[in-house]
């Protein structure tokens, strides 16, 4: 079977070396299982789209692993205030399909609004203490979106790893406390920060930086 856009449930995912794209947890969960039957380790690489070689990066930490790596890119609206970027946040869905297929990566998770907040969520996750400093008074309810949706994402997937770049280093301290806290059953892998040749860290949003802010972000 080749690469597709929408799964084929009927056909089998072990034997497709291309990426299989799916919107729905359903979908998702069934192909996971496949995966698990063959005896196959999972590894979520949780991102909101618009990759770049940081992205990538840990795509390649899953496979060195072993794992088959499921990558998820949703734009989540929960962690941006009011006045940030969620709108203007650079989509390119068509072009990440084909980077994660030319990186290795087996499922990509694109699931909608919809889907991944079916009516109003009543439930969220908060950390205390580690996001009082840094980008937490700077940014109200960010990692309270974020936490929230990053156990949504391993519930879907349920991964035995899931991947996330040191570059957001309070992020990843966040998930690795919630997933202590919680007793959830997943290894957190902090994985180095990727840089431009000029030792910028790579991100999605250095698009949005003129060439004065640029050097100055250097
Ligand atoms: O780092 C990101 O891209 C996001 O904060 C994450 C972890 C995918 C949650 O939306």
């Amino acid at each position: 079977m080749s690469a597709v856009n929408q799964v084929n449930t009927s056909s089998d995912p072990i034997e497709d070396t291309g990426l299989l794209v799916v919107r729905t947890v359903a979908d998702l969960r069934r192909c996971v299982a496949e995966f698990r039957k063959a005896g196959r380790t999972i590894g979520l690489v949780p991102t909101m789209g618009a990759l770049h070689e940081g992205h990538v990066s840990l795509v390649k930490g899953a496979l060195d692993r072993g794992d088959v790596p499921v990558t998820s890119i949703f734009v989540n609206p929960t962690q941006f205030g009011p006045k940030e970027d969620f709108s203007a946040y650079p989509r390119d869905e068509e072009g990440d399909f084909a980077k994660l297929r030319e990186a290795g990566c087996r499922i990509a998770y694109a699931p909608s609004k919809e889907e991944m907040y079916p009516g109003e969520q009543l439930t969220t996750v908060t950390v205390a203490g580690i996001t009082d400093g840094l980008c937490g008074p700077l940014r109200p309810g960010h990692f309270q979106g974020v936490a929230t949706v990053v156990a949504k994402l391993l519930l879907m997937a349920m991964p035995d790893r899931a991947y996330f770049g040191e570059k957001d280093y309070q992020q990843l301290q966040v998930i690795k406390r919630m997933v202590r806290d919680l007793a959830m059953p997943f290894e957190i892998v902090g994985m180095p920060t990727v840089r431009e040749a000029d030792g910028l860290a790579m991100s999605s949003r250095n698009r949005y930086l003129s060439t004065e802010e640029r050097a100055k972000a250097l």
